[in-house]
């Protein structure tokens, strides 16, 4: 299949194009960095010539209000058009567990925008909603910190290895659409504090971190369940502290 991964030298696009490649699939990494822009258009029909599948693995680079709204909407929306002008036959989107759950947060309200204009697009499509990577914990904490103190939340968060996000979009990418979306995550439930003071103290990060009920996180409140999949979840087996470990 000729794929096409839109946002495919990030984290996540950079494991994928290499995982699609190694299967024998035609995978091509598509983003500013090889001429390819969702948000202005530039590049977008040439590229998408022959394809068969369109993954977009695309995140914004800022999150501040209106620029992350803008992101995730007039790149939804250029991609969609352009895809139905190609004939692309199955439209893949990277989303988060909880999405849905976190309007206080001006990032899950474009990343809610991005998801509607896909339902509502007419494309077969499906969207994989990944519990937060691994890799990402260093920014929750980044996201969190007064002077030396970090001030998180004791909801709880399942998350998970990029590698394994990768994996999951993977096998979304090359499957039927499902015209709706599958939840992933990881093997271990922490309390969000937990986990990043793990992460810390395991690079030695002076930084403490306090369980603070009313801290938010990217502005959202969390209560207690806001970040963890559902029941039917599929769950992947790499361990935080073995992927620690590996670092
Ligand atoms: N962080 C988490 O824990 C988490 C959890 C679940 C789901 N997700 C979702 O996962 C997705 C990918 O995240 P990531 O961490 O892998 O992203 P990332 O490493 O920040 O990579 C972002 C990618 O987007 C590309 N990009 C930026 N502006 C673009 C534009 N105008 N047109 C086309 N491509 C553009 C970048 O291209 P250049 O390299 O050329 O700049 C880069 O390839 C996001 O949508 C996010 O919502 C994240």
């Amino acid at each position: 299949m000729k794929i096409i991964v839109i946002g495919g030298t990030g984290l996540i696009g950079s494991k994928l194009v290499a995982r699609l490649a190694e299967h024998g699939h035609e995978a091509i990494a598509a983003s500013p960095n090889s001429g390819v822009n969702t948000l202005t258009g530039e590049g977008l029909a040439e590229v998408l010539v022959g394809a068969d599948v369109v993954v977009d693995v695309s995140n914004s680079p800022s999150f501040e209000e209106k620029a992350v709204m803008d992101f995730f909407t007039t790149s939804t929306a250029n991609l969609i058009a352009a895809e139905k002008d190609a004939g692309v036959k199955h439209h893949v989107a990277l989303s988060v567990v909880g999405t849905e759950r976190l309007a206080d947060s001006p990032y899950f309200r474009a990343k809610v925008a991005q998801e509607k204009f896909i339902r509502e697009s007419g494309l077969p499509y499906s969207i994989v909603h990944a519990t937060q990577f691994f890799e990402f914990v260093k920014s929750i904490a980044q996201s969190a910190t007064d002077g030396d103190t970090v001030r998180l939340s004791p909801a709880k968060i399942q998350p998970m290895a990029a590698d394994d996000v990768a994996a999951a979009v993977e096998h979304t990418t090359v499957g039927e659409p499902v015209n709706g979306h599958v939840e992933v995550a990881g093997p271990q439930v922490f309390g969000l504090d937990e986990l990043v003071r793990k992460g810390l103290a395991f690079a030695n990060d002076p930084r403490t971190v306090v369980a603070d009920a009313n801290a938010r996180y990217f502005n959202a409140i969390l209560t207690e369940r806001e970040l963890l999949p559902g029941p039917d979840a599929v769950l992947f087996e790499t361990r935080f502290e073995d992927w620690l470990n590996r670092q």
